[in-house]
């Protein structure tokens, strides 16, 4: 018998994904979910014995739930969320939570007057590696930061269009800016310049292929990113490397390294709990501080990549709103 009810609005890619995940937790049953595809609604419903919507209003009405999942694409975030958390619902959001700061506050909003849990899907933070790169990094003074996301172009039609997705570092590299905040802190201002050099004739694009940012730490610590679709075909890399007085630290997705070598590094990384069970033991202790990313911290992620944007737009730097002004 469960004892937790999830709820799902969207059932895509990722969704699929979260739902084998948390559906394998004991005690835990998908019994909705909504998608505005009504096929992918039905598939994902029977394959869960849930029942399909395809306007999560209804499924809010009438489903008991004790948790939802919101998993679609940032543009379409409306008021899933809001109505959720006024029916004391908790909450796990995919990244970016939504594409403007002021969704985003009405959101938080909702969700701290509520008091229900909150998680966003950045999963690394749960990683051993960025456990121990986080710990490692608390007492020492970063100097640089250097960082690359450039991979290839996911063929998901909303990715590559500015509206619907907020571009490539909004989207994709929002995973990057997360973990720098995760282990070295607040962002306080970005300064952007963007531009299409190579993709320009790819159908329906309309997000810059290149993006180079300049981020300021709230420690005084400077970062420079570069984020780029245009690394399909084995082109790609995506690292972050912190520079300390005589010391670098690189990560390379699953590990950490240290050049001159410290032992903290050196141990093989320990399995983690994925972000699906850390999300019902939260809920079963009803515990927010088990979640290492909360709403307003994936609004904080949200912020310093809308910023960028603004920036690369009006060719001035660009204060944070929540850690900036
Ligand atoms: N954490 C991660 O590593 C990770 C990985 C991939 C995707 N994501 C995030 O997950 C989200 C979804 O990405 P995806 O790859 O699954 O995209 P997708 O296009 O595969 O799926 C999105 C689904 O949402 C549905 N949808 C759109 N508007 C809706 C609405 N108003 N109500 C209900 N359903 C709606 C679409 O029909 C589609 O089925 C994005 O925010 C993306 O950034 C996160």
């Amino acid at each position: 018998m469960a004892d937790i009810k999830i709820g799902f609005v969207g059932a895509g890619g990722n969704a699929s994904g979260h739902m084998q995940r948390v559906s394998a937790v004991e005690g835990v049953a998908i019994t909705a979910i909504c998608d505005v595809d009504e096929g992918r609604a039905k598939e994902a419903a029977a394959e869960y014995n849930a029942t399909a919507y395809t306007d999560h209003h209804p499924m809010l009405d009438k489903e008991e739930l004790t948790a939802l999942y919101v998993s679609v694409p940032p543009f379409a975030h409306s008021d899933a969320e809001v109505l959720a958390a006024q029916k004391g619902l908790h909450l796990l959001l995919e990244k970016p939570v939504c594409l403007s700061m002021d969704k985003g506050f009405e959101i938080l909003e909702a969700i701290e007057k509520a008091g229900v849990l909150s998680c966003v899907g950045y999963q690394l933070r749960y990683t051993d590696v960025i456990q121990r790169l986080k710990a490692y990094l608390a007492d020492k003074t970063i100097g640089m930061i250097s960082s690359h996301r450039w991979g290839g172009l996911p063929p998901t039609a909303w990715w590559r269009v500015m509206d619907q997705s907020g571009g490539q570092l909004v989207e994709q590299t929002t995973h990057q800016v997360d973990i720098m905040r995760y282990v070295a802190g607040e962002i306080v201002e970005a300064y952007a310049k963007y531009a299409t050099r190579t993709m320009g004739d790819v159908e329906n694009f309309t997000i810059p292929d290149s993006q180079a940012v300049l981020f300021e730490f709230a420690s005084g610590a400077l970062c420079t990113l570069s984020t780029s679709p245009m690394a399909g075909g084995g082109a790609g890399k995506s690292d972050i490397s912190f520079l300390l007085q005589e010391q670098r630290i690189d990560w390379t997705g699953r590990q950490v390294t240290a050049s001159p070598p410290v032992p903290e590094f050196e141990a093989e990384p320990k399995e983690t709990p994925n972000i699906d069970q850390v999300f019902v033991q939260a809920i079963r202790a009803n515990d927010q501080s088990k979640i290492a990313s909360s709403f307003r911290d994936g609004l904080m992620s949200l912020d310093a990549t809308l910023a960028a944007n603004e920036s690369a737009a009006t060719g001035k730097p660009v204060r944070t709103k929540m850690a900036g002004s």
